[in-house]
């Protein structure tokens, strides 16, 4: 499969090297309106500088390709996905589906309406730690979820597009946490309240920390709270997670999946008490590919056996929908019920 890559710089990266990997994925060419990055990229891959376009119409005019990964920030998703997509080349498009939810619904419209699959690279659900965590939910082990917590504290200076959003951490990084909850939860949000604020000495023009609730259509509840421009004592980028069960808990911390069964309840000193199993802690399950690499296996096979990816755009909009319902209730400081 030949596919060329929309935006060579940053995330771009990452598909650089995964496609570089890959036995049956190849470059048909490469779009960036950058020339400082085209050349630096050019010279550090190894990629043919003439094969570098300033546009995808430019590109499509002078390679044949199979789909295209869109990599640009995410203003630009819908012009580069409704391109290829009306072009009928699938796409493999980093998140967020787009920067806004008109956009958003108008890329999900047009995969629908082309019968073209749209892709949305939500890696967090493809890491050995999710996978661990959606395995023991999924196992019946502890029962039904009741709630969760989610704790993300991170402080990175990135520069770029993100300082200048109104909603950089929930738009661009916690999008990843509320996928998947609708991921591990096999469910989808209801209805939100939220709050969002810019500590005084953030260095993001927008909202840099929130608090959210989310009650999903399973009756399960999500809270979430996080902030990226944290000082000190930083989470991992996979967040924190707690999930009450009916037969016990789930804890995931610094990586780490810890869980602890209900044994039954005795008798206390004076009371009755619950009485527990010891804490265990459950190794995380082997991938022999994660994240963009798997998501580039999974849109290979996808696009080859005519079938959706499991984040496509058409499940994907329930994840945006999500996120926008959350800048939504921020905004209006009223809950939003989706
Ligand atoms: N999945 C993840 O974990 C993850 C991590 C980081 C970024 N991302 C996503 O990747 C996307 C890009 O983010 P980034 O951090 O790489 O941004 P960036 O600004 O660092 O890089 C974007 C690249 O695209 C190029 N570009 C911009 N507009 C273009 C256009 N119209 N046509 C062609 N090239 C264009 C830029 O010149 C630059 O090389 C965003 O949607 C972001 O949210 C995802």
């Amino acid at each position: 499969m030949k596919v060329i890559q929309v935006g060579i710089g940053g995330m771009g990266n990452a598909w650089l090297h995964a496609v570089g990997k890959s036995e049956v994925v190849d470059f048909a060419g490469f779009v960036e309106i950058n020339d400082d990055i085209a050349r630096q990229q050019a010279e550090a891959y190894g990629l043919d500088p003439a094969r570098i376009y300033p546009s995808l119409p430019a590109a499509l005019e002078a390679v044949a390709a199979d789909a295209v990964i869109n990599v640009t920030p995410p203003q630009f998703h819908r012009e580069v996905t409704v391109c290829a997509l009306e072009a009928g080349l699938p796409v493999m498009q980093e998140k967020p589906l787009a920067g806004n939810l008109e956009d958003a619904r108008a890329i999900a419209a047009a995969a629908e309406d082309t019968g073209v699959l749209c892709s949305v690279a939500q890696n967090y659900r493809y890491l050995p730690l999710s996978q661990t965590i959606k395995n023991v939910l999924d196992s019946g082990e502890l029962g039904a979820v009741a709630a969760l917590n989610i704790a993300f504290y991170k402080g990175p200076h990135f520069g770029g597009f993100r300082e200048e959003m109104a909603h950089p951490l929930i738009v661009d990084m916690a999008i990843h946490q509320f996928d998947a909850m609708r991921y591990f939860l096999g469910s989808d949000a209801v209805t939100i309240s939220a709050r969002s604020w810019n500590p005084p000495w953030s260095w993001y023009a927008g909202d840099a920390s929130a608090s959210v609730h989310i009650s999903f259509a399973n009756g399960a509840q999500a809270s979430y709270t996080g902030s990226w421009c944290s000082q000190a004592l930083e989470t991992t980028w996979n967040a924190n997670w707690r999930f009450e069960c009916e037969h016990g808990v789930l804890l995931v911390e610094d990586d780490k999946v810890v869980l602890q069964k209900l044994l039954g309840v005795g008798e206390g000193p004076g009371a009755l008490v619950n009485v527990h199993e010891e804490r265990r802690e459950v190794p995380l399950v082997h991938m022999e590919r994660m994240a963009q690499d798997y998501l580039l296996g999974e849109f290979y096979g996808a696009v080859t056996q005519g079938t959706l990816t499991g984040t496509s755009a058409q499940d994907n909009i329930k994840t945006m929908e999500l996120v926008f319902g959350i800048v939504r209730a921020c905004d209006s400081g009223q809950p939003v019920t989706l």
